[in-house]
């Protein structure tokens, strides 16, 4: 089932979690996705952009889990998508890798802050995985990223979603607070 809305307007995150309430009247794993790039160098960075990125990728990943919470499994999987971006520094990348950064840190926080429920959060750190985010790089721009890929291509969507399955299984039932790179090894060389 979708619930269509905007993860940066609280009213809209009441209204999906009314439905999910309403619909199954609890929620086992939690993957919060959503998520927006826009290049701006620092000389350029506005008002605008800043708040965009972040109420987006930051607010938005926020109270998505925070107002899941009543409805949450103790015992329960939380996944977040951080980026290889909140590691390393790329060009005109400023504010969009700082959100990315901001996700893990909310990886660590909130697996102490879950520790009583014994619910488990995780973020997840693609490299360069052939998206529509990614398809909006200029070619040189993909050429020049894959160029320090180890494994030498773009990952797949179908590449992160096993690593999600896997976060959100028993399979990882030891494993929380941890930042999962899954990057052909762009982010660990
Ligand atoms: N692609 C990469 O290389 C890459 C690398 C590292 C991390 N990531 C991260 O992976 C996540 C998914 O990215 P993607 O590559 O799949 O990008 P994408 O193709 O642009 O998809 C982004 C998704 O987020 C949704 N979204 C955007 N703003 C939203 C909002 N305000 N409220 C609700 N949903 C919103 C979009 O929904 P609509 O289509 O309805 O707008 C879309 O489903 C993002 O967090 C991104 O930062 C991507």
């Amino acid at each position: 089932m979708g619930v269509r809305g905007d993860v940066s307007n609280l009213a809209d995150l009441d209204r999906l979690y009314a439905t999910v309430k309403q619909q199954k009247g609890k929620i086992d794993v939690l993957f919060a996705n959503a998520g927006i790039f826009e290049n701006a160098s620092l000389g350029s960075i506005t008002g605008s952009h800043f708040d965009k990125i972040f109420s987006v990728n930051v607010k938005g990943v926020l109270f998505t889990v925070r107002k899941a919470l009543p409805l949450f499994q103790d015992g329960g999987s939380i996944i977040l998508i951080a980026s290889v971006a909140g590691s390393k520094g790329f060009e005109g990348s400023t504010v969009y890798s700082a959100t990315k950064a901001a996700i893990r840190s909310f990886a660590r926080s909130w697996t102490v802050d879950m520790k009583n429920r014994k619910i488990r959060v995780n973020a997840i750190s693609p490299g360069v995985i052939e998206t529509p985010m990614s398809a909006e790089l200029s070619e040189q721009l993909k050429n020049i990223l894959v160029s320090t890929v180890p494994l030498g291509r773009m990952g797949r969507p179908d590449e992160i979603a096993k690593a999600i399955a896997f976060l959100a299984s028993d399979d990882s039932s030891y494993i929380t607070g941890i930042e999962l790179f899954v990057d052909g090894g762009l982010a660990q060389i």
